[in-house]
């Protein structure tokens, strides 16, 4: 039986997230290329949908097939057909069972076809109640996000908003966009609606392929509201020469660029991050931009005293993307935190010499633990007295007790980040 292109490509996407630990951006981009529209539609959704159901699907897995170990393969081809069995109405139960079948003889594992195919068929008839440890591992099961992170979020934030947070992260996040530098006559308001807090953000209303037409034409650029809210508060109130230190891919200093700064230095760690920042500040018409590579953890090279503004939109564990970026909730671990926020730590350092006296830093990140946000500034302030914690320029509704700016998937419907702002005292 011939099993359909959206199938192959989500089974592959899927193979190389879980085993090659690729970003499911990176693995659906390569993929979905090589497909027509109505595949590509179909391998989106199977890959994303089991990412964000991975958990419960293993958990359902287990109950049919016992402690089995399973090869990657099997595995995922068993994801794949119970979350079209269980989420997807209109895919026939004998397509999501068939193509699953031959999706396990592809990949040369004939001798499990016929275990896939007996769970599957189960999986159509019998209950499909599941008996928990507790109540964390309801929580965990239910939303697909590691018990540890379950955990660490309710001593973070408290029960009620840890699920909160875990639940909106498997809800489809609004396309939001923006113009880009080239000009244009396209209509946005066809294809948007303005966003109440940034301006010149707009969320997508209505037929997203539209969208990704004005996408590929160079005339908008996909960016989360959030992440545009950063940018907006990096250039609000003070001008001058500007260093956006952390900058590949290079959305927020597209948009920086577009208000009007005349002097920008972007740069970051590697020449592979220098090219893709390149080449998609070329595909948002963006020009007059210095590129620069260097290490910013170990130093800079840039005199003392030299920005009006510095940016560090600073590496770190993404867990307030986890809504575009569902696989990055498998492949984190506490330790990560602790390793992110010593490196944030020591770049924030080093870019707070490069600000003149009077100068305006933000220091952001798409994190929203703690360690990586509110510790890091905490531990600039200890080394940099000369530094005052400011409120930056966004809605009221996102500044924290502590003057600090910060969004949330589940509150603002927007990934998750956080943004300081430190003046340096003349
Ligand atoms: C969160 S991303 C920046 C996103 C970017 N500001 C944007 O809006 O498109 C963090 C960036 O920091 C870079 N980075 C990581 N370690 C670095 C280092 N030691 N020095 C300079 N850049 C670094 C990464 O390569 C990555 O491109």
């Amino acid at each position: 039986m011939a099993i359909s292109p959206s199938r192959i490509a989500a089974f592959e996407c899927l193979l190389a997230i879980d085993g090659k630990k690729a970003y499911s951006a990176d693995a659906l981009a390569t993929a979905e290329s090589s497909l027509g529209e109505k595949d590509r539609g179909l391998c989106h959704e199977i890959v994303l949908g089991s990412l964000r159901r991975q958990i419960y699907l293993d958990r359902l897995i287990t109950k049919f097939a016992g402690a089995k170990k399973l090869d990657l393969a099997v595995r995922v081809a068993l994801r794949i057909g119970i979350y079209q069995l269980l989420f997807l109405d209109r895919i026939p139960a004998f397509s999501a069972i068939n193509e699953s079948v031959e999706l396990v003889r592809r990949a040369k594992k004939a001798s499990a076809t016929g275990f896939a195919n007996a769970i599957l068929r189960r999986i159509t008839r019998e209950g499909l109640e599941l008996v928990f440890d507790d109540d964390i591992d309801r929580i965990s099961v239910e939303t697909s996000h590691p018990r540890w992170l379950i955990e660490r979020w309710i001593v973070e934030f408290g029960s009620e908003r840890a699920i909160e947070l875990a639940q909106a992260n498997n809800a489809e996040p609004p396309l939001a966009f923006r113009r880009t530098a080239r000009t244009t006559n396209v209509d946005l308001d066809e294809v948007g609606r303005p966003s109440r807090y940034v301006p010149g953000c707009r969320l997508g209303t209505g037929d997203s392929r539209r969208l990704m037409e004005l996408e590929r034409a160079g005339v908008i650029y996909f960016q989360d509201e959030s992440s545009q809210l950063v940018a907006a508060a990096a250039v609000a109130n003070t001008g001058g020469s500007t260093l956006d230190v952390c900058a590949a891919p290079g959305s927020k200093t597209g948009m920086i660029r577009m208000s009007g700064r005349d002097l920008i230095v972007a740069g970051d760690l590697t020449d592979m991050r220098l090219a893709t920042l390149r080449s998609n500040l070329e595909r948002q018409g963006t020009q007059g931009i210095t590129l620069c590579r260097y290490d910013a953890a170990a130093g800079l090279p840039f005199a003392d005293n030299t920005f009006d503004v510095v940016i560090v939109d600073a590496p770190c564990s993404g867990t307030g993307t986890i809504r575009h970026n569902p696989e990055i909730r498998y492949n984190l671990t506490n330790e990560d935190f602790v390793r992110h926020s010593s490196k944030q730590l020591k770049i924030a350092l080093n870019a707070s010499k490069a600000l003149k006296k009077g100068g305006r830093m933000i220091y952001s990140t798409c994190s929203i633990e703690r360690i990586e946000n509110e510790d890091v500034i905490a531990g600039l302030l200890a080394e940099r007295p000369d530094l005052v914690v400011t409120r930056p320029e966004v809605n009221e509704r996102f500044i924290t007790e502590e003057g600090f700016a910060r969004t949330f998937p589940d509150r603002d419907d927007m990934d998750g980040f956080f943004i300081a702002q430190l003046t340096r005292s003349d």
